[in-house]
């Protein structure tokens, strides 16, 4: 019996020595201490390469089908998560779904890989943002920076970790529903923008307040012919490496994490499958180690493009290009395995592109802690929170341009009777855009609301003088003419829908429409003074209205705050600092219009006989309002520009200095804008390029000498092939308060 219990002792102890030296089961992917590179490398080579190809798989869920676990409809797709079939979702949003789903990915999953969430946050999740075109009028990059934080904070309570934004398209088409998604049409300012927006969601992904971003879209997306959506682009590499390129790398140096592949060709080539875009650009020049995702469907979308056979061809050639995730068109799910098994792709290509997948979901801590961006009570918290919404507003009121004030009609005396007129003023959906995330348009402070709540509910009168598609009839004019007869002030807001504002939104009509221009007419015969606001995601042509207003204000499509922030603007507590960031067109035919063009061989004079000179015989060549353009309540004199030398070598720097002058009557704030003009070079360069801003504040009376300094990097350009160039020559600098009306100054570079 003793012997028989030493002996069990004996096993008991062996066993437990054995056990202590047997080798720990969990997983070195697993290990949060183990370096991410190791993690990644250990679970690569546990991975099927059908697991590979889920982890390049991501498809829509949530939003546009319905809860992704419960609806009997998501049920194959739930399936796909246990397979391993599928690396990301896009459109599955809040806490409570999101969770539900990384459930599946974690407990069912054979490797437990969490999946990434990702969302069109364009501008704001829950409070919304004005748009980022309107945004980026503020000229305002910290407040930029700020909303761009708040939004990803908002979308990373909610269970996402990836936004498809900033979208860093240059575009000189207003007729393009795309460009209130982007910074305008300036590529030095865009580039700071897009920089700004990155840092503001991405932060250092070192907490849960940030997410990933994806620059977008990857390249020259804006130059679509005619402003259709998914139409052509055919741009020289001169202008593709001079004024589409750099905002997308700015972004990357900003330290963006994914690009995402445009829906077009460059150089007959489909962006999603350019070796030239993805892997001589983007990796091998700019070193960008993050992850290139499609554009939804664009590796399917090869195929119609003439660029690939079929779906195995298009993702063949997806791969080979260097893009890595597949949005929606299913095809490395389908044949990705197959193509390597065939020796067409390599182990090494896959790898590469799934490590890159993997890599995020790591940095993110989520294998670590797949909920951590699941947190109900943070998600109630942060959402729509009251310190959130101030930021909107702030946000909201420095978008706003104020494009023309006659006799200083604004702004409004406080104790004015208003003859509010506008279906817009009071139609929440239509102040709201395409791009809306998670947003409400109930939530949102209408004009209507805004102004009661300043002036009082009687003294504002709301008539709606045009109907939803902004036709009108007799009884609407005449009830706005009545409503105006009896007040102090009309404020009409006319423009279009937001809801026109955004993806698939193409124009070729962007004139006020017939209706308001007629309840305009109308409004003007009653002799009381209009104040015309603009609702719109895009700049408009307003030459039809030009006249039929004593001010008209610019107020895009503004989000949250619209309301709140309008009435500051009209009342004065917020004077209007926003100056345009594109150029609005005198009539659609002059589109594209834009103020950095070439000189072309036979310019036009300003005044003056225009005969045999690149001219239209109708309508001027300027547009109706340039670039970097926008009033305030005081006025701005520029004086007194000069420079440090006349001089400088390629290793120099020179000091531009202007003094510029309050000479109104309001405190205010103004755009210093500082362009330059390289007058001959081996690659013709435009008229005026902005290569600075400086936005200061002023009290009346005040003056401040505002100084730039310049050095070669201001002054250089790109070749065809991508190479910076530097060339001695003649330049002109100018400093102004927009892009038309500035001082100048020659100068040479040695
Ligand atoms: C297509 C759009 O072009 C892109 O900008 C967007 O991010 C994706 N759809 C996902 O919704």
């Amino acid at each position: 019996m003793r012997k028989q219990l030493s002996l069990v002792c004996f096993l008991a102890v062996a066993q437990l020595l054995f056990a202590q030296k047997k080798p720990i089961t969990t997983p070195v992917y697993k290990d949060a201490k183990a370096a991410i590179n190791t993690r990644i490398a250990d679970l690569l080579q546990r991975m099927t390469l059908e697991e590979k190809a889920g982890q390049l798989n991501q498809l829509n869920g949530g939003v546009f089908t319905g809860p992704a676990v419960n609806d009997a409809g998501q049920m194959g797709k739930v399936q796909m998560v246990r397979e391993g079939k599928i690396g990301s979702f896009l459109n599955v949003t809040g806490v409570k779904e999101t969770r539900n789903i990384q459930k599946v990915a974690i407990e069912e999953s054979r490797l437990g890989i969490p999946i990434l969430f990702a969302f069109d946050v364009i501008h704001g999740y829950k409070t919304i943002f004005p748009i980022p075109l309107a945004e980026a009028c503020s000229w305002d990059l910290p407040q930029i920076e700020i909303n761009s934080g708040i939004a990803a904070k908002e979308a990373a309570a909610a269970g996402l970790h990836w936004t498809f934004a900033p979208m860093c398209d240059i575009s000189n088409d207003p007729r393009w529903g795309r460009v209130m998604e982007g910074a305008g049409e300036d590529t030095y300012y865009g580039s700071l923008v897009a920089a700004a927006r990155v840092k503001g969601l991405q932060g250092n992904l070192d907490d849960v307040s940030h997410i990933l971003s994806s620059v977008k879209h990857f390249a020259a997306y804006g130059a679509v012919e005619a402003g259709r959506e998914y139409n052509n682009v055919d741009v020289s590499r001169t202008a593709l490496w001079n004024k589409y390129l750099p905002p997308y790398k700015a972004a990357v140096d900003a330290g963006a994490a994914t690009v995402m592949n445009s829906f077009n060709v460059v150089d007959g080539v489909p962006a999603s499958a350019s070796h030239f875009l993805v892997e001589e650009v983007l990796k091998k020049k700019w070193g960008f180690k993050g992850l290139v995702v499609s554009d939804w469907g664009s590796f399917g979308e090869i195929i119609p493009h003439g660029y690939a056979v079929d779906e195995k061809d298009a993702a063949y050639k997806a791969i080979s290009a260097g893009s890595m995730m597949d949005m929606e068109s299913k095809v490395l799910v389908k044949y990705l395995p197959q193509l390597v098994k065939e020796g067409k792709l390599t182990m090494k290509q896959v790898d590469d592109a799934v490590s890159r997948v993997l890599y995020f979901k790591f940095k993110l801590g989520l294998f670590d802690d797949p909920y951590r961006f699941s947190d109900e009570a943070r998600e109630t918290a942060t959402l729509f929170s009251a310190a959130n919404r101030a930021e909107a507003l702030k946000a909201a009121r420095s978008s706003i341009v104020l494009l023309k004030n006659q006799n200083n009609i604004l702004p409004l005396k406080k104790t004015s009777r208003i003859a509010l007129v506008g279906y817009y003023a009071k139609s929440k959906e239509d102040m709201f855009d395409f791009w809306i995330a998670n947003g409400s348009a109930n939530d949102a402070v209408s004009v209507q609301e805004g102004l009661q709540a300043r002036f009082g509910k009687g003294s504002v009168d709301y008539t709606p003088g045009y109907k939803a598609d902004a036709s009108t009839d007799d009884r609407l004019v005449s009830d706005a003419v009545a409503s105006a007869s009896n007040a102090d002030v009309v404020i009409a807001v006319v423009g279009i829908s937001g809801k026109l504002a955004g993806e698939e939104r193409s124009l070729a009509n962007i004139n006020i429409a017939e209706g308001q221009v007629r309840l305009l007419k109308a409004l003007q015969q009653t002799g009381k003074p209009i104040i015309v606001l603009v609702n719109s995601g895009r700049p408009m042509v307003l030459t039809q209205i030009q006249d039929l207003a004593g001010a008209i204000v610019q107020c895009w499509i503004l989000g949250t705050e619209t309301g709140n922030a309008v009435t500051d603007i009209l009342t004065g507590a917020y004077n209007p600092s926003g100056k345009t960031v594109m150029s609005f067109p005198y009539a659609v035919g002059q589109i594209p219009v834009y103020y950095n063009h070439f000189n072309t061989n036979r310019p036009a004079p300003e005044t003056g006989d225009g005969a045999w000179k690149s001219r239209y015989r109708d309508i001027p060549n300027n547009p109706l309002y340039p670039f970097g353009y926008g009033l305030s309540y005081t006025t701005f004199d520029y004086s007194g520009l000069q420079l440090s030398n006349a001089q400088m070598d390629k290793n120099g720097k020179v000091t531009v200095s202007v003094s510029v002058k309050n000479s109104g009557s309001y405190d205010g704030e103004e755009v210093v804008q500082l362009y330059i003009r390289d007058i001959t070079a081996s690659v013709v360069r435009p008229v005026k390029e902005l290569k600075g801003f400086r936005k200061i504040w002023l009290k009346a009376g005040d003056s401040e000498t505002v100084s730039f300094v310049l050095s070669g990097k201001d002054l250089s350009f790109y070749d065809g092939d991508g190479n910076v160039k530097l060339e001695p020559g003649k330049f002109k600098i100018f400093v102004g308060g927009d892009s038309k009306n500035t001082l100048e100054v020659p100068f040479e570079l040695k």
